[in-house]
């Protein structure tokens, strides 16, 4: 489904992504993890299109990515819920959602906000409602629910868990699986290291912008090394 093979971003002089390489398969749940600063939104960005690479290739079921502009990519099947729940706060439930399937027609948009009510309730619920006056947990499925307006075969999330209460978080990783249930490819950046290695297939390890360590997942939660340095106690 997503091949990225030695990619490279810079900001200006700081150098964000040393030369990283990763794939995701058809229907797969992939994570990403690794501590602050490690480069994970940047290389979430650079698939997405809204950070340039300086070099290296992104495949998306075996088409390169360089010269295809964000909605491009939307339009084959990618899409992105980005870290900080960044819902449109000032417009309702509904208009996100309809923001977020602004490359469907009416009709199919209509049907899709439909889909999406049906999965989140609560959103019907709220969907007059400002964004801005939903809690933390609601903007988050919200902002899920917005990237899967465009029935993505990809989706790409960043820190959906990120500032929200346990029973949230456990909510929204149900969500994730749920999603992956339905046989969505999933690619997951996450603090909660724990329970993404929990529900995914395959974990990347990213540090100071290299991928250090992968693997299957359920290995990965075992290995000595991660426990010490991401599954330390609290955590
Ligand atoms: N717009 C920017 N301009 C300059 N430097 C940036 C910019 N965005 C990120 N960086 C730097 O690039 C590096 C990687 O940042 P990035 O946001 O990709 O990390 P991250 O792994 O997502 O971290 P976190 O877990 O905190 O979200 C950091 O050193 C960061 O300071
Ligand atoms: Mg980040």
């Amino acid at each position: 489904m997503l091949k990225v093979s030695d990619i490279h971003v810079s900001y200006g002089p700081v150098a964000a992504v040393k030369g990283i390489s990763f794939d995701v398969k058809k229907g797969e749940l992939v994570t990403i993890i690794g501590a602050n600063g490690a480069g994970k939104t940047t290389t979430l960005n650079a698939l997405m299109g809204l950070v340039p690479v300086s070099s290296g290739s992104m495949l998306l079921k075996g088409e390169d990515l360089s010269k295809i502009p964000v909605e491009g990519r939307i339009t084959r099947g990618l899409s992105f819920s980005p870290e900080g729940r960044r819902v449109f706060k000032s417009l309702s439930v509904l208009d996100n959602l309809r923001a977020g399937g602004n490359i469907l027609s009416k009709l199919k948009a209509d049907e899709r906000i439909h889909d999406m009510m049906e999965q989140f309730p609560l959103l019907r619920e709220r969907s007059h409602q400002d964004a801005g006056t939903l809690s933390g947990g609601e903007q988050q499925m919200l902002a899920i629910a917005r990237a899967l307006m465009s029935q993505p075969s990809c989706v790409i999330l960043d820190e959906p868990s990120l500032g929200l209460a346990p029973k949230i978080v456990s909510q929204v990783f149900e969500i994730i699986r749920d999603l992956r249930e339905t046989g969505v490819t999933i690619l997951l950046v996450e603090q909660n290291i724990k329970k993404s290695l929990a529900i995914a297939d395959r974990a990347y390890v990213m540090e100071l912008g290299k991928i250090v360590k992968s693997g299957n997942a359920k290995e990965l939660a075992e290995d000595q090394s991660i426990q010490d340095s991401y599954l330390a106690a609290g955590s």
